[in-house]
Parts: structure tokens; C-alpha cells; sequence
């Protein structure tokens, strides 16, 4: 057994170890600074911190206290005074931001391509962190989470504090937990995520469950989520002993507006349920590679554990052909746990480095049939997307391009995730016996809306950063 990982969870932000369950109401405040005065954006740094930013330790002192996290771009870091040289040790990819520009005339950018922003997800419709001038650029982003009751008000607090702060007003997108997590297209989400080597223990029955959780690769180094420890290369990103270092205890979240096409989803799956003589959540379910309700679609191996009753099993030997979770299924692609490999021992390690703890949460109204909400079909829905990853190269970007968007994963011939906002009229393939099901989706079910990369520090780093001269 190698030496227990110690992390400073009382200076890591909360939405590390937390989702907010009990905080059913969020909002994300975007702003840029107003240029100039240095020292008025840091005393709002000071305040803010005053005014508390959750750590993940302590927790909450009840279930409803409301809880703020922040997390700043390139440009929002240099407007509250962090040098160059401090800059130039972050990652390439948070420095160039998710939709670098665009010369007019000149080709797409070469991280646009990466991650299949093209067509009506291209960053030129946008309606932030995009290509149009008036609403690219970011510098800060705020997450509030609150009861019903509470977050307007909370939300109100905080928009009079970046009033004469913020260029402008800043854009406000709220989203909410719906009933048993559901997202618009009806699965439940957000259950399956990473166990961080270290984490605070819960139940005292946990060290027994604690050997099954590895062998299925559920527990990963504390270094893949948070900048300063070891990883699964065995390496940090910080040297030992810099422990002032302005990236210690942080991590790099990855925030996407993605919009969901409800009705086409719903009528697609209907319709090719009807084709092949199954029922329309039948089809969903293949798509996603979960039922509804977020059973999987490959036995579990019972561990007694009910917090993992869902997440108990891997696919090389229960399901290689993919029969039972196609192979282009959301999750399996997403995370593709023993599947990719020389040996599935090999490839639950290699699945390890490109995990990503997901804080993403549905934004607009329930879709309703016939409009029965009042807006007919075209109020907008969708996830708004958070990824959190100490290499989002190697995390989120690896997954995003070379598993979601890959039409040849895994001996597939053709498709890309059913899920994916990648514009492709491809085939999905449903595995089956004795041929498979090929149908086409017409268009994707996603696109996307805005978004950027962020960094969201730990606490000490944003109190020094506020005390800097
Ligand atoms: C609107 C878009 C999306 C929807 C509706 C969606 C929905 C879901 C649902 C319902 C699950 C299963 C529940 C769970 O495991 O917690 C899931 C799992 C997952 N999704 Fe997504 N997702 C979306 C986009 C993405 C994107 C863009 C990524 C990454 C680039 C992603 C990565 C994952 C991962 C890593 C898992 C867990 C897989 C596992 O551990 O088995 N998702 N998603």
C-alpha cells in the first residue's frame, strides 16, 4: 500500500467534492472586468472572500446555506494583478481559451476542430466565449447555489457587488436539479463520477468497499482533479515544496452552454423504435448505454455498496462486443473503462487519466408535450456543462475528441457519440445479433451555445492574490 494522500480540502473550492445536491437552484455569473484600477477589482476580491467561498472542508453548516465558488479566466487572473510570469506556468490550452479567434478568411482554429465546433456549434454563433467581439471575452465566473427561496436574493447580492466592477452588466444563466436529477432528456445524471484518492471518508463501512471501488478503477490520484499532487503518471504538475505556488489545491473547469433539441430527441427515438419493433426508451437507452432511471445495461456485480449499486461493472469481459451497451453509447465512450486496450487491466489504468468530475446542471423549463408549458417546442433547454480536470488536453478535450466525436472507436465504422452536438449525418450502430441496427440521425440533439475555459484556484491562492501589493 503506497503512502495516504493528504489534500488540503479546507483550501480546495467545494464544487470539488460536492455536486450541491441539497441546493437545488444555481446560477453562473459572467463578467469581464472594467480596465484600470487593479485595486478596486482586488478589495472585490477581498469582499468576496469575505463573504465566503465554500470550501470543500468544512461542508456546508446546513443543508440550505448557500454556497459561491469562483473560478477565473487567463484575462481575469491578469486583471487582478497576476504576473506574466506566474501565467506563463499554466496550460497551453487554458491560455489559448476553448474558441481561440479567428483571423477573417483564415482556416478554423485548430482547437475548434478538436473539439467539433463546426456548423450551427461553431464559436461564430455563440452567445458568449465565442468569435463575436461584443460578447467573447470573459474574465470571471461566479457560481451561486441556493434553495428556490434564496437565490434571487443571493444572485442580487452579488450583481451589486460587481456593479462599477464589471464592464457592463454581467450575464446571469441559471440552471436547477430537477426531480431525482433528471436532465431534459429524461435520464438521471450526474451519479457516476471519479472517487478522488483521499477524499474524506463518509461511512465508516467505507475501507471495505474501498477494494472493489479499485479494482474497478473508481478510485483515481488525487493529481488528475487537483493541481499539486501526484497523478496517475505518478508525476505532479507542481514541484515539490512550492507550496505558495498560486495553482496549488486548483483545477482547470471546463463550462459549456449546450442546448437540447427535446422534441427531435423524443421523435427520433420513437420513430426508430418503431422501425426495428422496440420501444422508444429501448432505443434511448442504446443511445446513452443506461436506462432512464440510470440502471445500466450490464448486470452489476453486487458489492453490497449502494452508493455504487449502479456503477458495479466494467465491458471487456461482460460485454466486448458490445450486445449488451453498444459501443457508440454515450457513457462507454465517455468512459470506456477496461474497453480501450491491449488488456483490460492496462486499459482501466489508461481510462483513469482521462476521467473528469462532472458539476453540470439542466438550465430552462421542463419540454412539456404540445407546449403544454406555454412556450410551444422553441423555449431553449439544454445542460450547462461542467467539467472539472487538472489537464484538460488529456481529460475533457481527450474525451471530447478522441471518444465522443471519434467515428472509429473501437472498431466502429461509423457514428460519433448519439448524444454530441458533432454535426455529422452518420449512422448510429445498435449492436445486435445476428446484424446490427444502422439508423441515421437526422441532425444532432445538441449544440452548442457558449463557453470558455477557467481556472478555479484554492483559497489561499485567492487570498494571496487579493493581499498582493
Ligand atoms: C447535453 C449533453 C449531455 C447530456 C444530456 C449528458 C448526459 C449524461 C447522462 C444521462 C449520463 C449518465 C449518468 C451518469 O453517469 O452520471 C452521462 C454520463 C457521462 N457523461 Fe454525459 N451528457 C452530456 C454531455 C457530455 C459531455 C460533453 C461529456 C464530456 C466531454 C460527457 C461526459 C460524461 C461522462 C464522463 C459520463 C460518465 C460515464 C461513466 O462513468 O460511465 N457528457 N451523461
Amino acid at each position: 500500500m503506497g503512502k495516504k494522500v493528504e489534500v488540503e480540502w479546507t483550501d480546495v473550492q467545494g464544487i470539488v467534492l460536492s455536486g450541491y445536491g441539497d441546493l437545488r437552484r444555481s446560477a453562473y455569473l459572467l463578467w469581464r472586468f472594467q480596465s484600470g484600477d487593479l485595486q478596486r477589482n482586488k478589495n472585490w476580491l477581498s469582499a468576496l472572500l469575505t463573504r465566503r467561498l465554500t470550501p470543500s472542508q468544512p461542508g456546508p453548516s446546513s443543508k440550505t446555506q448557500p454556497a459561491r465558488n469562483l473560478a477565473l479566466t487567463p484575462s481575469g487572473l491578469r486583471r487582478l494583478g497576476v504576473e506574466q510570469a506566474s501565467l506563463n506556468s499554466f496550460s497551453f490550452e487554458f491560455l489559448e481559451g476553448m474558441a481561440p479567434e479567428r483571423a477573417p478568411g483564415a482556416p478554423i482554429p485548430r482547437r475548434t476542430n478538436v473539439l467539433g465546433d463546426l456548423g450551427h456549434s461553431s464559436p461564430e454563433k455563440w452567445n458568449w466565449g465565442g468569435w463575436n467581439e461584443q460578447t467573447r471575452d470573459i474574465d470571471g465566473l461566479l457560481m451561486l447555489f441556493a434553495v428556490e427561496a434564496e437565490i434571487d436574493q443571493l444572485i442580487q447580492d452579488e450583481l451589486n457587488a460587481l456593479a462599477g466592477i464589471a464592464d457592463g452588466k454581467p450575464m446571469v444563466l441559471r440552471g436547477q436539479l430537477f426531480d431525482q436529477e433528471i436532465e431534459h432528456f429524461g435520464f438521471e445524471d450526474g451519479f457516476s463520477q471519479p472517487k478522488i484518492e483521499g477524499r474524506p471518508n463518509k461511512s465508516k463501512g467505507h475501507s471495505r468497499m474501498a477494494k472493489s471501488e479499485i479494482k474497478l478503477g473508481a478510485e483515481v490520484k488525487a493529481g488528475e482533479f487537483l493541481l499539486g499532487y501526484e497523478n496517475e503518471r505518478k508525476a505532479s504538475v507542481i514541484p515539490k515544496g512550492q507550496d505558495r505556488d498560486i495553482r496549488r489545491n486548483g483545477t482547470y473547469l471546463v463550462f459549456r452552454q449546450l442546448e437540447q433539441d427535446v422534441p427531435a430527441f423524443n421523435s427520433f427515438v420513437c420513430a426508430v423504435g418503431q422501425q426495428i419493433g422496440e420501444t422508444g426508451d429501448w432505443v434511448a437507452a442504446r443511445l446513452l448505454g443506461r436506462w432512464k432511471n440510470g440502471d445500466p445495461l450490464i448486470p452489476e456485480k453486487p458489492n453490497g455498496n449502494e452508493e455504487d449499486a449502479k456503477n458495479n461493472f466494467l465491458y471487456h469481459y461482460e460485454d466486448r462486443s458490445g450486445l449488451k451497451c453498444p459501443i457508440g453509447a454515450h457513457i462507454r465512450r465517455a468512459n470506456p473503462r477496461d474497453s480501450l486496450g491491449p488488456d483490460p487491466e492496462t486499459a482501466l489504468h489508461l481510462s483513469k487519466m482521462h476521467r473528469i468530475i462532472r458539476r453540470g446542471r439542466p438550465y430552462g423549463e421542463r419540454w412539456q408535450p404540445n407546449g403544454a408549458n406555454g412556450h410551444g417546442d422553441r423555449a431553449e433547454r439544454g445542460m450547462l456543462f461542467i467539467a472539472l480536470n487538472a489537464d484538460i488536453a488529456g481529460q475533457f478535450e481527450m474525451i471530447q475528441h478522441s471518444w465522443i466525436n471519434n467515428r472509429h472507436l473501437n472498431g466502429l465504422y461509423t457514428g460519433t457519440d448519439p448524444i454530441s452536438h458533432f454535426p455529422d449525418g452518420e449512422a448510429i450502430t445498435i449492436q445486435n445479433r445476428p446484424a446490427n441496427f444502422r439508423v441515421n440521425r437526422p441532425k444532432p440533439f445538441v449544440t452548442v451555445r457558449g463557453g470558455a475555459y477557467f481556472f478555479l484556484p484554492g483559497l489561499r491562492a485567492l487570498r494571496d492574490i487579493a493581499a498582493a501589493k
